[in-house]
């Protein structure tokens, strides 16, 4: 159930709830594709609050509320809002239960969202927290797995790049981990996952960490690329040393199976070469593409008015 419910981590969703998601998704996609307008929000209003950048994100819940005919305030730059004058995160918050029915917010610190939910009593959404999660990423990542697969069961997944700051794999590997998927997690020993996320995975799970994409890239039917999170490293000579780990070509892409598929949350910088769009496999704007259907379907949840 997650009427009037905060979103704050992947494990506050259960599993029957994310099986609603994406067959409410899934008719989602199908409005959409005839424009045809559920105009059931009409007297709803969503606020939007970016503390970080932010295009697929934030575009995609405001195109989702307005798709559903709801409303939209939206702060993207924070430097032109009272946050520059210093007001806190619990004020802003208070401020935005005033005047809206849900709030979604990304944040650069970790934890913040979950904070955020201690001032209001209004639904909050947490649309990234710093090195923490991104629960509505995992929505549309499984959405996008779901529609591939037609199942989340009897899968092989690997997740690569930056898995210790990267907060969708974070979300996506506390979800998968439900399922019977066999995880692989591939990242440079510095950019592993941290320790706290991999023991909230059940011991019965299955999962390889490795440091080689050759030790995967045949058996993967899915392979989900991550950008190095740049913004996260105190060290920016740590970050020079770790740019290009992984960088996916044609010749890569050209070992996969036939019917595998490549996601990233996107923005790519240079871990998938422009020519792997070009491929069968490559999936990762169509993925993006799906954040606006699978977060229609999640505002109305939420809302009650699905
Ligand atoms: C991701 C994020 O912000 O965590 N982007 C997104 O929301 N699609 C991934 C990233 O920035 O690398």
């Amino acid at each position: 159930m997650l009427f009037q419910k905060s979103l704050v981590s992947i494990e506050d969703v259960s599993t029957e709830d994310i099986e609603e998601i994406l067959k409410i998704s899934d008719s989602m996609v199908k409005l959409l594709e005839a424009h045809k307008n559920p105009h059931s929000m009409d007297s709803y209003v969503m606020a939007t609050l970016f503390f970080e950048p932010s295009t697929r994100t934030r575009l995609s819940f405001e195109s989702a509320m307005h798709r559903l005919g709801g409303s939209v305030l939206s702060v993207s730059d924070v430097s032109s809002s009272s946050v520059a004058k210093g007001e806190t995160l619990a004020d802003t918050i208070r401020m935005a239960e005033a005047y809206s029915d849900i709030i979604v917010i990304r944040h650069p610190l970790e934890g913040a969202a979950r904070l955020a939910t201690q001032f209001t009593a209004k639904p909050i959404i947490n649309a990234g927290d710093g090195s923490g999660q991104h629960p509505t990423q995992t929505l549309l990542d499984l959405f996008t797995i779901w529609k591939e697969f037609h199942s989340l069961d009897g899968l092989n997944v690997s997740l690569v790049g930056d898995l210790k700051y990267g907060r969708t794999v974070h979300s996506l590997i506390m979800a998968l981990s439900r399922y019977d998927v066999n995880i692989n997690l591939v990242s440079p020993p510095s950019l592993r996952i941290p320790d706290h996320f991999l023991a909230r995975i059940p011991k019965s799970k299955k999962v390889r960490i490795t440091e080689s994409l050759d030790d995967v890239i045949d058996s993967s039917d899915v392979l989900y690329v991550t950008r190095i999170q740049k913004e996260r490293f105190a060290d920016k000579n740590e970050y020079l040393g770790l740019i290009g780990s992984y960088s996916i070509d044609e010749v890569i892409a050209g070992k996969m199976k036939k019917s595998a598929i490549i996601m990233h949350p996107l923005p790519r910088v240079d871990e998938i070469k422009p020519e792997v769009d070009f491929t069968g496999n490559a999936r990762y704007f169509r993925q993006a593409s799906y954040g606006v259907p699978v977060r229609m379907a999640l505002i109305s949840l939420m809302m009650g008015v699905s």
